[in-house]
């Protein structure tokens, strides 16, 4: 009897820890752009936004084909078990953003990385905001994200004008929480007027992107159609806004607290992660998520 063995037919390698495959086929999309945004914007389709934190949450939310990704400060809460943001530090996100970026990069992915500006890295100067901004766009994002209206407006002009994309956050921003008094929606009655102005200084100083969150559904509603080169990105905010974005463990029933009103859970119907991650992008786009009724105020 010959000891000979059979060669075996080569197969791909099993991919341990549930990292992400060495090579995965060219995306059947372009990349997202800001042209691309603003073109979305413009002809009224929906942007589909959620946060990421790692790897390989980043390659799937992209494979599920979402437009934009947000390494959120909200991976104090999410990941690192903090009680806010507030605790959140620009080497976190550094390293956040980097994880997400090179999970983008592993499956040549497309959607367009956004990075919190953590809190306190950017409100001594404009030169300091600058600084921040550097360290994340050379961890791979394309765009910034900082919290607030008003003494925000000349930060955001800075950035834009050194070529750094600026999304703008007004509505409950968490970094002030203490400030406001807790997680309550924001803009409501006379308050809304100047939540109108500091959007509109904002957009006027650049900013391409702003996230809306926990504010009154009309009044983001109307925000978005004065807007014209702003996209508003809802969140609690209604069906009105220009996207929408959600904490992916939220959106994942990943939470053991009590769920915001303005999350619905996709994977409560859905047999896994990636088909709860398309019904996202899907409801987003078709206008079926964020339901005024349930979701909004
Ligand atoms: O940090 C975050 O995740 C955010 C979203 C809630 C918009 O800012």
């Amino acid at each position: 009897m010959s000891n000979t063995t059979t060669p075996q037919p080569e197969t791909t390698p099993a991919s341990p820890y549930g990292t992400l495959p060495p090579a995965s086929t060219p995306a059947s999309r372009k990349p997202v752009s800001l042209p691309r945004l603003a073109d979305m914007h413009a002809l009224g389709e929906k942007i589909t936004m959620l946060t990421a934190y790692d790897a390989t949450f980043a390659a799937m939310a992209d494979a599920a084909g979402i437009d934009c990704l947000l390494v959120g400060d909200s991976l104090g809460m999410v990941c690192q078990g903090l009680a806010s943001t507030v605790g959140v530090t620009l080497d976190t996100m550094r390293y956040h953003t980097d994880s997400v970026s090179r999970g983008l990069r592993r499956v040549q992915g497309t959607a367009w990385l956004i990075a919190d500006l953590p809190f306190g890295s950017y409100q001594e100067s404009r030169e300091q905001a600058l600084r921040s901004a550097t360290v994340l766009m050379q961890a791979g994002a394309h765009m910034v994200k900082l919290e607030g209206g008003g003494w925000t407006t000349e930060t955001v002009r800075f950035l834009v004008e050194r070529g750094i994309p600026v999304c703008a956050h007004l509505g409950l921003t968490p970094q002030t929480v203490h400030a406001l008094g807790g997680y309550r929606v924001q803009g409501k009655g006379n308050a809304g007027a100047l939540l109108k102005q500091q959007a509109h200084a904002l957009q006027d100083a650049g900013a391409t992107m702003l996230v809306l969150e926990m504010v009154p559904a009309a009044l983001a509603a109307e925000l978005t159609n004065e807007l014209k080169h702003c996209a508003t990105i809802g969140i609690g905010a209604g069906k009105g806004t220009a996207g929408q974005v959600l904490v992916l463990h939220d959106m994942l029933g990943i939470n053991l607290g009590k769920m915001p009103k303005f999350v619905r859970n996709f994977m409560a119907d859905a047999p896994g992660v990636l088909p709860a991650l398309k019904t996202y992008v899907q409801a987003v786009k078709d206008g079926s998520f964020p339901d005024d009724q349930l979701h909004a105020w």
